[in-house]
Parts: structure tokens; C-alpha cells; sequence
């Protein structure tokens, strides 16, 4: 792995931005470049910035493991499908979510559906609580999901459609519920 010209000058210029002695502190931004290069994070590209940043490997490994938003697997081309698995999503359906996601994608997380288009994960509390069950596909929140919704979402985006994120049953947390005003 090495950046492109385009991404590798870009990284220069993050590191510059944090004092001399400090340009470790750059680690996120230059992993989620590498992430967005590759469309996951593989090690070699790990130790490209690791390298780059003067930092011992086995740190940067211990950042790109911590988050959730880095992807040490190859992820579906179309999107990866990150399902809540904590508390307010668990009790309120996740894990109808994930047995959507294990018939319709792959029988187990970080695999890829035959097709090569999606991938999944159950992840910790994606802080969309009042919202539940909640999943995070590619970038966007889709909150407030049924099985079936799910399912549909899946349908939609390998047909290379792109539902509206948000809230699928057409309310927003923030409204206040009437009789309350
Ligand atoms: Fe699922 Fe917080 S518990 S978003």
C-alpha cells in the first residue's frame, strides 16, 4: 500500500499541522484517507501510516482496532451494514436486524455477500438511541427499522437506488410528541 500522490500530500499537510514531536496525533485522519483509498483498511496500509507518522506499528494497529469506523476486512462494495446491537436497539429488535442481515448478506459478520455488495457487523451504541433499532449503512443512519424494512433498504441499494436515511417510520425524536407543546 502507498498513497496516491493526491492523498499523500494531503496527509503531509495534516502532519504539519500538530508540533514537532506530536505528529502521531495525526493517526485518525490519515487512517480514514487510507480507508477511503482502499475502501478498507488493510495492514500494510496501517503501516504506510504508521511509517509516515514515525509511530511503531503495533500502536497504530491498537488505533485502527478501537474504532468501529475503520475496517480491518474487505467491506461490499455497495455498503458495509453496521447494526446496533447495544441496550435501546436490542430490546426494540436488533436482532431481527442481524438475522436480516445473516440471510440476506453473509451467515457471519465481516463476510461478503456472494455478490461482492454488502458486508455487516453488529457494532456498539451508534448514539441514535431514541431511535431504535438503528443501523449504519455506508455512511448514513437509518433509524427506526423493521426486518422488513431492512430487507427492502438491502433491495433498494443494490439496485444501486438510495432510500432517504433517517428515521424509516417517518417520525423525528426531536418533534415533540402532541399534547406535550
Ligand atoms: Fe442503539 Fe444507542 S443503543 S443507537
Amino acid at each position: 500500500f502507498a498513497f496516491t500522490p493526491e492523498n499523500r500530500a494531503w496527509a503531509e499537510a495534516q502532519i504539519t499541522k500538530y508540533p514537532e514531536g506530536r505528529q502521531a496525533s495525526a493517526i485518525i485522519p490519515l487512517l480514514w484517507r487510507a480507508q477511503e483509498q482502499e475502501g478498507w483498511l488493510s495492514r500494510p496500509a496501517i503501516e504506510h501510516v504508521a511509517d509516515m507518522l514515525g509511530m511503531a506499528h503495533i500502536r497504530a494497529l491498537e488505533v485502527a482496532t478501537f474504532y468501529f469506523m475503520f475496517q480491518l476486512s474487505p467491506v461490499g462494495s455497495v455498503a458495509h451494514v453496521q447494526v446496533c446491537g447495544t441496550l435501546s436497539c436490542m430490546i426494540c429488535g436488533a436482532e431481527d436486524l442481524v438475522a436480516v442481515c445473516k440471510e440476506r448478506i453473509a451467515p457471519e459478520a465481516h463476510m461478503l455477500s456472494a455478490d461482492g455488495k454488502f458486508s455487516w457487523e453488529e457494532v456498539e451504541c451508534l448514539g441514535a438511541c431514541a431511535n431504535a433499532p438503528m443501523a449504519q449503512i455506508g455512511k448514513d443512519y437509518y433509524e427506526d427499522l423493521t426486518a422488513e424494512r431492512l430487507a427492502w433498504l438491502l433491495d433498494e441499494m443494490a439496485a444501486g437506488r438510495v432510500p432517504a436515511p433517517g428515521p424509516q417510520n417517518g417520525r423525528y425524536a426531536s418533534e415533540p410528541a402532541s399534547g406535550l407543546t
